[in-house]
């Protein structure tokens, strides 16, 4: 039991980058496109994007990537830069508070160079203004002096390409969006594609694992490679203290088990959202932020992390008057649902 709880203690669904992740990313992060799994529609045209570009020796169009965390978009910006050969800068809104900080941040820019805005939904407006002419004309208006003597000057920009991530394409200000050549939309992956990605990086890890073992956590992983990988390095765990560190299908079923991870993919979290709103709202609907309330959760999670995957797998549904549990909500949670 008590071995039970130091497992439990993080959330190991937990589709946000955490510190755990950061030994392992590095070297199970794919490099080239064509180690990239999954994604297909993406891939192709950034594949077309890419030989175009190269063939008018230009840089590529500012691009925007957006969907649930995990799915692979700071992965796509770094397998860009690669490809097309040019150096990539990396920030994310919360990171740049003031427009001189932007302003520098471009300045430094070389032709070609792509410039990655992590959770570009997060800069704030004035920073954000930095980037529409830096965006359209390649040039940004400088302040000099203060008061009735202060003038605006336009600097020159290198030729680059900006590369915006977001949880929150809704978040996006029309201006800022409006400005992005190529627009994605990241879609969770599915068991299939995730165990290819868990044999790819057992490899790397030097973990054996079994076809069925993989497919098993595949299964398990919400459609997240980054959830698949870490669950990947958990069973790893457990199959080498308990057993013989080969990764079998019972094996990667107990130690899932043991981690509250169900068949679905869904843990703690998950369970008590779903269980809340059977139990409290009579299955909803229910407004986001009371759901939030009454779970104890951030209604912005809830939305960007949660709740597209119950959407995904059918166990909740957005109504105009808020979120309800489907028949296969109660279903998986093996509950009757009671009708008058
Ligand atoms: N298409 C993919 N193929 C293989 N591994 C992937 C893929 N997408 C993501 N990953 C793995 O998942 C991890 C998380 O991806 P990341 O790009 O950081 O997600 P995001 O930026 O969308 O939160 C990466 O380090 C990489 O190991
Ligand atoms: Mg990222």
């Amino acid at each position: 039991m008590s071995d039970k709880r130091t497992i439990q203690t993080s959330r190991s669904v937990e589709a946000a980058h955490t510190a755990e992740d950061t030994p392992i990313e590095g070297s199970l992060r794919p490099k080239r496109l064509s180690e990239y799994i999954g994604q297909e529609k993406i891939r192709e045209s950034l594949r077309i994007y890419i030989a175009a570009a190269k063939g008018r020796e230009e840089n590529l169009d500012h691009l925007l990537f957006y969907g649930p965390p995990g799915l692979g978009k700071t992965t796509l910006a770094q397998i860009l830069a690669n490809e097309m050969g040019v150096h990539i800068r990396i920030t994310s809104g919360p990171a740049v508070e003031k427009p001189g900080e932007m302003a520098a941040i471009l300045n430094n820019l070389h032709a070609g160079d792509i410039l990655f805005i992590d959770e570009i939904h997060r800069l704030n407006r004035q920073v954000e203004e930095v980037l529409y002419p830096a965006m359209e004309d390649y040039a940004i208006d400088i302040m000099i002096g203060k008061g009735p003597s202060a003038r605006s000057i336009r600097l020159e920009l290198p030729r680059f390409t900006l590369i915006g991530a977001t949880t929150r394409a809704g978040m996006l200000s029309a201006p800022l969006r409006d400005r992005f050549g190529i627009i994605h939309r990241m879609e969770y992956y599915t068991p299939e594609e995730l165990k290819t990605i868990i044999v790819q990086s057992a490899k790397v890890l030097q973990v054996p694992v079994e076809e069925k073992g993989a497919y098993e956590m595949a299964k398990r992983s919400r459609g997240t490679p980054r959830l698949a990988n870490r669950i990947l390095k958990r069973v790893r765990d457990y199959a080498q203290v308990r057993y013989d560190g080969n990764i079998t299908e019972q094996i990667a079923k107990e130690a899932l088990d043991l981690m509250d991870v169900d068949a679905k993919g869904l843990d703690h979290t998950d369970q008590n959202i779903l269980l809340t709103m059977i139990h409290k709202f009579e299955g909803g609907p229910v407004g986001l932020d009371t759901l939030a309330a009454a779970t104890g959760e951030d209604a912005g999670t809830i939305e960007d992390v949660y709740e597209p995957y119950l959407l995904k797998e059918g166990f909740i549904m957005r109504t105009p008057r808020g979120r309800v549990v489907t028949e296969t909500g109660y279903a998986h949670l093996g509950i009757l649902k009671v009708t008058d």
